[in-house]
């Protein structure tokens, strides 16, 4: 029988999100992973060898391979973590760092663990290419390499690449390329409005990257890279991309680097060691549907979450839908809008309202704790409420979770 525990948030940091040719390119997604491990039991004073388990997500694991691919060991032997210390290491495409939660949540509700981490790294640029093959050797010809970052892979089994099917059906569902392209110039606005505001600062949702370099000062990233000033008469002129209809390099995310890590533990522990939570979390659930249909399963999961809640979408305050493309909030919002047109707006205007991947960047296996994280601090700015962070998966996963500040 599910335990009624009440399980906290007590601490949840992300380094900045890159761009593709930066410095943060060249660090190993374990070693951002790292960074984030450490920050994240650091800030609320919890010691490596009290966290009893942790998981970490990661879904670009071309890149993970060069290190080899137990991402989670490594990180957590690398960041301190006892050698005792249970971790494991996921793939659950971009819903990865929001599944952690879930099984962390689990894991607590089980009576298995008390103090529990969920983190999600990915450098997206540093994927190397493949060469399929060489290991037998190559007596003649040309070397075919395969870049596992082109499509995200999908099409080498027959399935389409994510942006062909989101534009596809978001044009079913009468979310034309204007509309998306607003809703990335959008998108950009209220994340550069937030940032001149102090939101995204460092200390609470991000922590500084500090690269040490041969000679002179190390170079510092304390800020999202990819944001910038976009205007629909530009983002209108942008080509569509991977055959997509509607989805441009303008209403999509950029491909970058990033970490994030979520601590969570039962309410009444927080309260000994005299932590004051972030958030509680109201219930996680995951969904998935047929492939083709990634764009709506944000919606489904949502709903999925508010009934399990015993909530509706009208009790929630603040709404994060993670910006794969534009195309997910907009239709996802419209299907929990049943109809109406009046409802539908409502629920865009509490949507991201600090803006989304599109400007922020969506470095996979982090971003669904990072939705979580940014929502959970802006709740707290506004003196409370309750909100719903939803991510959309590789071939139509989802994840969400409802979180009461
Ligand atoms: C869309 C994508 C292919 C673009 O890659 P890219 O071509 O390397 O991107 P760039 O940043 O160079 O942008 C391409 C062009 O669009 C322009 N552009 C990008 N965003 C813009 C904006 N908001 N406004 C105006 N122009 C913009 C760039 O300036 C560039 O122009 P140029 O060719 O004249 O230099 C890549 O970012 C991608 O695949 N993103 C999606 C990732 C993804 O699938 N995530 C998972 C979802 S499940």
């Amino acid at each position: 029988m599910e335990s009624k525990k009440e399980i906290v948030i007590v601490s949840a940091v992300r380094t900045p999100f890159s761009k593709f040719d930066t410095a943060m390119a060249d660090i190993a997604s374990i070693d951002l992973g790292v960074m984030v491990m450490k920050e994240v039991i650091e800030r609320v004073g919890v010691r490596p060898e009290e966290v009893d388990d942790i998981s970490y997500g990661s879904c670009v694991p071309a890149e993970v391979a060069l290190e080899l691919d137990v991402p989670a060991r490594q990180a957590s032997l690398l960041a301190g973590f006892p050698a005792e210390n249970i971790s494991l290491s996921l793939d659950r495409a971009c819903c990865s760092s929001l599944t952690c939660v879930r099984l962390g949540v689990w894991a607590i509700k089980a009576g298995e663990a008390q103090i529990v981490m969920a983190a999600g790294a990915e450098n997206m640029p540093r994927t190397p290419h493949l060469a399929p093959g060489l290991r037998k050797g190559q007596r003649l010809g040309h070397i075919r390499l395969v870049d596992p970052l082109f499509e995200l892979g999908y099409t080498a089994k027959g399935f389409n690449p994510v942006a062909k099917d989101a534009g596809e059906v978001a044009l079913e569902y009468g979310v034309d390329r204007q509309m998306q392209d607003a809703w990335a110039l959008g998108s950009q606005e209220k994340y550069a409005k937030a940032r001149q505001e102090g939101k995204f600062k460092i200390g609470e949702e991000l922590m500084p990257v500090v690269i040490p370099q041969k000679k002179g000062d190390p170079v510092v990233i304390e800020e999202d890279e990819s944001p910038r000033k976009t205007s629909m008469e530009a983002l209108s002129k942008l080509k569509p991309v991977y055959g997509s209809p509607t989805v441009t390099a303008g209403n999509a995310p950029t491909m970058g680097a990033g970490a994030s890590a979520i601590l969570m533990m039962p309410a009444d522990m927080a309260q000994k060691r005299g932590i004051k939570p972030l958030a509680s979390i109201v219930t996680v659930v995951a969904s998935a549907t047929v492939p083709r249909e990634i764009a709506t399963i944000p919606a489904f999961t949502i709903q999925k979450a508010l009934d399990r809640a015993g909530l509706t979408i009208d009790d929630m305050d603040l709404i994060e839908i993670n910006e794969a493309f534009a195309a997910m909030p907009l239709v996802s919002t419209k299907i929990l809008a049943k109809g109406d047109e009046k409802k539908w707006k409502e629920l865009q205007n509490k949507t991201n309202v600090n803006g989304g991947a599109i400007a922020i960047g969506h470095p996979v296996g982090a971003s669904a704790a990072r939705i979580t994280m940014t929502m959970a601090y802006e709740l707290r700015r506004r003196g409370g409420g309750y909100g719903v962070a939803a991510i959309c998966g590789g071939l139509a996963q989802g994840e969400a979770i409802i979180i009461k500040v």
